[in-house]
C-alpha cells in the first residue's frame, strides 16, 4: 500500500483515523514544533490523536531563525541518537518555517523519510504547508537549499487558529486574498467581504493551491501565478522591514497598478483592492511610509534577485482580471519606479 499524500480538513479526528491505517504501523513519530505550538497545539494534537501520544519532539526556535544549517544538523543529530530508521516520520506542528525546516530534514535523512504537515498558522493553511516546497536558509539568501519533498499528509485545523495574533491573520488572509485573485474570481469577491476567516473559505484556498501545484509541481509554468506580488513584495518585505503578508499585500497593489497600465486590468478592480487593503490596516500601527527615489533605487536590485528573472530582465505576473493572469510580464525599471511612487497615499 502506498503512503498517500493527502489534505485533510475534516478535523483531528480523522487524522487519528488516518494513523492507525496500516501504512503506519511501523512508523517512529518525532513531532517538529516550537515554544508557541508547544504551548497551544501540542496538548489537544495529542489528546485527539492517539497513535502520537508515543511521540518523541524536538523544539526549534521561532521563525525564520529555524530554518538554518545549524538547526537542521540538530534534528538530523536528535534523529540519529535516538537510532531513527528508515520508518521515522517527522510531523511539523507549526508556521511554514517549521514546516519548511522538517520537511527538508525529511527529504535529506535517510535519502529522504515521510513527513506530516500540521500548519497551525493561516499563512502556512493555505500555502506554505502545501505544494511540496521544502527549504533551509544558506549564504544570506532564503529558501536557497531545499528540495521539492510532498508531505505524505497535510492536516489543515482551523480551530489551532483560535490563538493566533491578529497581524497573524492579516498576513494569511492577503495571501489567500492573493489565491483566489489569481484562480478564482467568486472566493476573491468573497472574501474581500468577509470580515476576519471562515474555515470555509481556508479549505477553498487550500484546495486551489493543491490543484495549481498538481498542474506544476516543480514550478516551471503555471504555478508562478501563487507568486503575483511577490517579486515587488520580497523586496518591500526587505527593505522596510515589513512582515511577510502585508508586503505581498503592497506588492499586489503596485502590480495591479502595473497590470491596469500594460494589460488592461479594468481600474475599478485595481480601486476595491487597494480600498480593501486600506481597510485592513487600519487597525494596525504598521509605520507605513511612502517610498522615495533614493528608496527605490535601493529595491530594483532586491527584486532583480528574484528567480523568475532572466536574461537580466525582470519578470512579473500580472493580472487581466479576478482569475486571469499573465505570467512572466517583462517590466522595465521606469514601470517599477512608476508603480512604487504610486503605492502611497494608500
Ligand atoms: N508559495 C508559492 C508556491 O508554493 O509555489
Amino acid at each position: 500500500m502506498s503512503t498517500p499524500n493527502r489534505t485533510i480538513f475534516g478535523g483531528l479526528h480523522i487524522f487519528d483515523r488516518e494513523l492507525k491505517r496500516d501504512i503506519w504501523r511501523n512508523a517512529r513519530f518525532t513531532i517538529l514544533l516550537d515554544e508557541n505550538t508547544f504551548q497551544h497545539c501540542l496538548p489537544t494534537l495529542i489528546s485527539k490523536v492517539e497513535p502520537l501520544q508515543e511521540a518523541d519532539f524536538v523544539e526549534v526556535p521561532m521563525g525564520e531563525e529555524c530554518k538554518s544549517l545549524e538547526v537542521a544538523a540538530q534534528v538530523w543529530q536528535t534523529l540519529l541518537e535516538s537510532g531513527a530508521d528508515r520508518n521515522a516520520v517527522i510531523v511539523n506542528l507549526g508556521g511554514g518555517t517549521v514546516c519548511d525546516l522538517g520537511g527538508f530534514v525529511a527529504s535529506t535523512y535517510m535519502r529522504g523519510i515521510r513527513h506530516i504537515n500540521i500548519p497551525t498558522t493561516l499563512l502556512a493553511m493555505t500555502d506554505a504547508a502545501l505544494g511540496g516546497k521544502t527549504a533551509i536558509d544558506f549564504g544570506g539568501v532564503k529558501n536557497s537549499i531545499g528540495h521539492f519533498h510532498p508531505a505524505a499528509v497535510t492536516v489543515v485545523n482551523t480551530p489551532f487558529l483560535d490563538t493566533l495574533p491578529p497581524i497573524e491573520m492579516l498576513n494569511g488572509k492577503i495571501e489567500m486574498v492573493k489565491t483566489a485573485l489569481v484562480a478564482d474570481e467568486t472566493l476573491y469577491n468573497n472574501l474581500v467581504a468577509t470580515d476576519g476567516v471562515l474555515h470555509r473559505q481556508v479549505t477553498a484556498t487550500a484546495r486551489i493551491k493543491n490543484r495549481v501545484v498538481k498542474a506544476d509541481p516543480y514550478d516551471r509554468g503555471i504555478r508562478h501565478i501563487l507568486n503575483f506580488g511577490h517579486t515587488f513584495g520580497h523586496a518591500i518585505e526587505l527593505h522596510a522591514n515589513l512582515p511577510h503578508g502585508i508586503a505581498v499585500g503592497l506588492g499586489m497593489k503596485a502590480a495591479m497598478y502595473l497590470s491596469t497600465k500594460k494589460i488592461g486590468l479594468p481600474e475599478e478592480v485595481f480601486n476595491t483592492y487597494s480600498a480593501w487593503l486600506k481597510s485592513q490596516f487600519l487597525p494596525f500601527s504598521l509605520h507605513l511610509s511612502p517610498f522615495n527615489l533614493k528608496d527605490i533605487e535601493q529595491m530594483l536590485p532586491l527584486m532583480r534577485r528574484d528567480k523568475k528573472n532572466a536574461d537580466g530582465e525582470l519578470r512579473c505576473v500580472l493580472l487581466q482580471a479576478p482569475g486571469a493572469t499573465m505570467i512572466d510580464v517583462t517590466v522595465s525599471d521606469n514601470e517599477v519606479r512608476d508603480a512604487l511612487l504610486k503605492l502611497f497615499p494608500l
